[in-house]
């Protein structure tokens, strides 16, 4: 059984999209086994509580420095022993350190075709803005393994969205979420707990069955 972390800081509907998947037995042999979020008030922490999963706080801003808080979150996560951490909108930097000890096992969702309209600044809303701005007619979301970089880690999978004619950025996010975010990264995640996925210089593999 796949032992499943998944981080958050906001409204967790890609969590719900997991927790769905699980408990309809889409994905098989993966658990989630906590969620943690850097944010009390965040709703995904009542998601988590409805589903019977132990959910916790832990916020940069109740510790000194930012090493003070790397190293308590560290010892959070680990304390729940993941095979697999996922950040499903998840908007604190991860620890160097553990980058390092969980080495292609965090993966990320973002809601963009990687290397468009990632890196540095590109999260939320900024990310369908920029689409927007650019006149992209094609959007869509990718599920990463998460390396030192931001958004460079080795990609998974990938799903393509229509942009339409007088898209908003909001109208924009929630039809990348519906039709992407929600589809591909509990993919991702069955994908992994059947061993089917490998890094191989860099790149994914996934094994067809
Ligand atoms: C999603 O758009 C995700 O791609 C991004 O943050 C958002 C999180 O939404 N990284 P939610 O908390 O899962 O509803």
């Amino acid at each position: 059984m796949l032992r499943v972390v998944v981080l958050v800081s906001g409204g967790g509907t890609n969590l719900q999209a997991v927790i769905d998947k699980i408990e309809a037995g889409e994905i098989r042999d993966a658990k989630i086994v906590g969620v943690i979020s850097n944010n009390a008030g965040a709703y995904a922490l009542t998601r988590a509580k409805d589903h019977g999963i132990p959910g916790e706080c832990v916020s940069p801003k109740s510790f000194a420095d930012r090493a003070a808080f790397n190293e308590s979150f560290l010892a959070k996560v680990e304390e729940l022993e993941p095979d697999l951490i996922v950040l499903a909108g998840f908007l604190v930097v991860i620890p160097p350190e553990m980058i390092r000890r969980y080495r292609n096992r965090i993966i990320n969702i973002h809601p963009s075709l990687i290397p468009s309209f990632c890196g540095t600044g590109y999260y939320g809303l900024k990310v369908h803005e920029a689409a927007l701005a650019r006149g992209v007619k094609v959007t869509g979301a990718t599920v990463h393994f998460v390396d030192e970089g931001t958004d460079t880690g080795p990609i998974i999978l990938q799903k393509a969205v229509e942009v339409r004619q007088g898209d908003t950025p909001e109208v924009l996010q929630r039809r990348v979420m519906e039709e992407a975010e929600w589809q591909i990264l509990p993919q991702a995640i069955g994908l992994i707990a059947q061993g089917r996925v490998t890094v191989e210089d860099g790149q994914v593999k996934i094994r067809t069955v």
